[in-house]
């Protein structure tokens, strides 16, 4: 356990009028919300790329709302004092008003997180101000947005052409004024990022892979310790082989039982010498 204070929305905007950068990281599972709790991350996201780093699939999509409240449940009985955020699954939010409200408000009543979030800008605006009108914190997420990866073309950056840039920059502005908390950039150019981050006033602005100048950052869990086996983006870096670690541990156990050198006495458990002979007795 650790004397953190829980974390309120007023400690973020605190910290960001401060000019103290916001700590964020993605989270799926309860003994690594327990290391980031003691670690006093800010704000973690119950990410969907659940679906790629611990469920195995190939996209974001196959993920669903009972996967995201099971996980979410799980973290957030490891970081009782993180701004807890969940977010919402392929199909979630994208039919309606009525289904975005509806779907934040289970992540809200079954795993007592604190906030959403959810892809995509204007076209998202109305399922935005539904769920902040229904009392849910919510925060927007632009740029390289993995549910739309095949509209998108693929993993890669977005807004890197004036037009493009521009539309990310009125996105922005829309989910603001729709009641965004905060709107997290993911892989857009550093300058974009910078001149969002300057024109924001009622909400913070989150970096993933693009750039130092936005009033937080974020990185995902498993690729900063080298846990994700497909790839590694270059906006991630790794601050720990944890995978290595792990993978050497594994091959220890595996020659170890082999060789019979596992389990040692001090592994296992006794019987003392009284009981054996009276249940060898027994079994006569
Ligand atoms: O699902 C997730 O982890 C995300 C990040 C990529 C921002 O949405």
């Amino acid at each position: 356990m650790t004397d953190r204070k829980k974390t309120s929305l007023p400690m973020l905007f605190k910290k960001v009028a401060a000019g103290e950068p916001i700590t964020m990281l993605t989270c799926y599972d309860y003994p690594t919300a327990h290391l980031q709790e003691q670690a006093g991350i800010d704000m973690i996201l119950v990410g969907d790329s659940l679906g790629m780093t611990v469920l195995g699939y190939e996209s974001t999509l196959p993920v669903t709302m009972d996967d995201m409240i099971r996980h979410t449940q799980a973290v957030r009985r490891g970081t009782p004092n993180a701004w807890l955020i969940g977010d919402m699954p392929y199909m979630s939010y994208q039919p309606s008003v009525e289904t975005a409200i509806r779907n934040a408000g289970r992540f809200m009543a079954e795993t007592g997180c604190d906030a959403v979030k959810l892809e995509g800008g204007a076209e998202m605006a109305d399922r935005m101000a539904g769920i902040v009108a229904a009392g849910i914190p919510a925060m927007g997420h632009l740029g390289l947005t993995p549910q739309s990866v095949s509209a998108l073309g693929g993993f890669r950056v977005q807004g890197k052409d004036a037009l493009r840039a521009k539309k990310i920059v009125d996105d922005a502005k829309v989910l603001e004024q729709a009641g965004a908390f905060s709107v997290l950039l993911e892989m857009v150019p550093d300058r974009l990022c910078e001149l969002i981050t300057q024109r924001a006033r009622d909400c913070f602005i989150i970096s993933l892979g693009s750039g130092l100048q936005a009033h937080g950052q974020l990185l995902i869990y498993h690729d900063m310790f080298g846990l994700y086996p497909r790839f590694r983006p270059r906006m991630a870096k790794v601050f720990g082989e944890a995978g290595s670690l792990i993978l050497n541990g594994l091959r220890q156990y595996a020659s170890e039982v082999s060789e019979r050198k596992f389990p040692a006495e001090e592994n296992w458990f006794g019987m003392p010498d009284e009981a054996y002979e009276e249940l060898l007795t027994l079994l006569d």
